[in-house]
């Protein structure tokens, strides 16, 4: 299996390096648009397999796409990360012109690739690579619930006191601190409602943690977290290559889905061979359906903001 990844900054870099030490695929292309940064890093990941077994191959590119040729997934992390006090929503300006060159480049070469997007405001770019990329529907995925679902797990665990690997929580909406829908009544752990072990006070301080968990990071280390974004690529990309169809929330196209259409938002999905293969279609209650309405005019909103830039 052969996958690329786009962008081979903080969040690509750890994506190909995660791809690579676990063996999820055979080949990894890392390609930038900066000269050398592809190359360099390619080259520190291959001499640090020596050390770790892998046996993952690594080719370097810089822009030239002809090397992507015959992918079987795509990651895309080009662009900018956002600063101390920016909201993930102020890229798109400049994140929108990059992502729209590179999938239409990615299509070219790799016509039968499943899509990852990472670069945000992730929605909003999943949504214009739908636009851009001709591709069927099931075949571009928005990476961002994978990424929020694991920040609640923490949250909650430490609220908890307990393993990680004991809790099961989910957040759907979009990608966005104030979009993003933490499914506090949903969230167990093993399998008993975490509201049976933590007042609601505390749970609403780990769903408001989670919210600004990304920006949390991006005030300690002045730009936005690479570590967990990139184990969460991976993790999508593994879904898809070994064909998992594990449950995992990503931002794909509703059609009718809870309550929305023309929009690309985070549900849980069913990934594996074949991209995203089925929407989890299930009832929210009346609060988390209203904040599921409003989350998707948020990013309704955000989407509008394409037909204003040229592109
Ligand atoms: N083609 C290829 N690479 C590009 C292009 C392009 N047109 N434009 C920019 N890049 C590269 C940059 O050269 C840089 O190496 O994308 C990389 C981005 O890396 P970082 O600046 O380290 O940003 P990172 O933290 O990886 O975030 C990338 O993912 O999580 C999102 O919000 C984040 O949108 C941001 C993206």
């Amino acid at each position: 299996m052969k996958a690329t990844v786009i962008g081979a900054g903080n969040v690509g870099a750890t994506t190909a390096d995660v791809l690579a030490y676990r063996q999820i695929v055979d080949e990894v292309v890392l390609l930038d648009i900066k000269e050398g940064v592809s190359e360099g890093k390619s080259l520190d990941m291959l001499q640090a397999s020596t050390l770790s077994g892998s046996q993952t191959r690594f080719i370097a590119s810089t822009n030239d796409y002809s090397l992507t040729a015959n992918s079987d997934v795509v990651v895309i992390t080009s662009g900018v990360p956002r600063k101390p006090g920016m909201t993930r929503e102020e890229l798109i300006g400049v994140n929108a012109g990059i992502v729209k060159s590179v999938v239409e480049q990615v299509v070219k070469y790799s016509p039968n690739a499943i899509l990852v997007i990472v670069s945000n405001p992730m929605d909003t770019m999943t949504y214009l690579a739908h636009k851009v990329a001709g591709l069927p529907q099931n075949r571009i995925i928005g990476m961002g619930g994978a990424l929020d679902s694991a920040r609640f797990t923490i949250y909650l665990s430490k609220a908890l006191n307990c393993s990680p690997a004991d809790i099961q929580g989910v957040v759907i909406g979009g990608h966005g601190d104030t979009t993003m829908i933490p499914l506090t009544r949903l969230a167990t752990y093993k399998g008993v409602p975490v509201s049976q072990f933590v007042s609601a006070d505390v749970l609403k301080q780990v769903a408001a943690d989670t919210m600004v968990g990304g920006a949390t990071l991006t005030k300690l280390l002045g730009t936005s977290a690479w570590y967990a974004p990139g184990a969460a690529s991976a993790s999508v990309v593994e879904a898809i290559v070994r064909d998992q169809k594990r449950v995992i929330t990503s931002c794909v196209p509703l059609n009718g889905e809870y309550g929305q259409n023309d929009i690309c938002l985070g549900v849980p999905v069913v990934i594996g061979k074949n991209g995203w293969e089925k929407i989890i279609d299930f009832k929210l209650n009346t609060e988390e359906q209203d904040l599921f309405s409003k989350s998707a005019e948020a990013v309704r909103n955000m989407n509008s903001v394409l037909s204003t830039l040229s592109l």
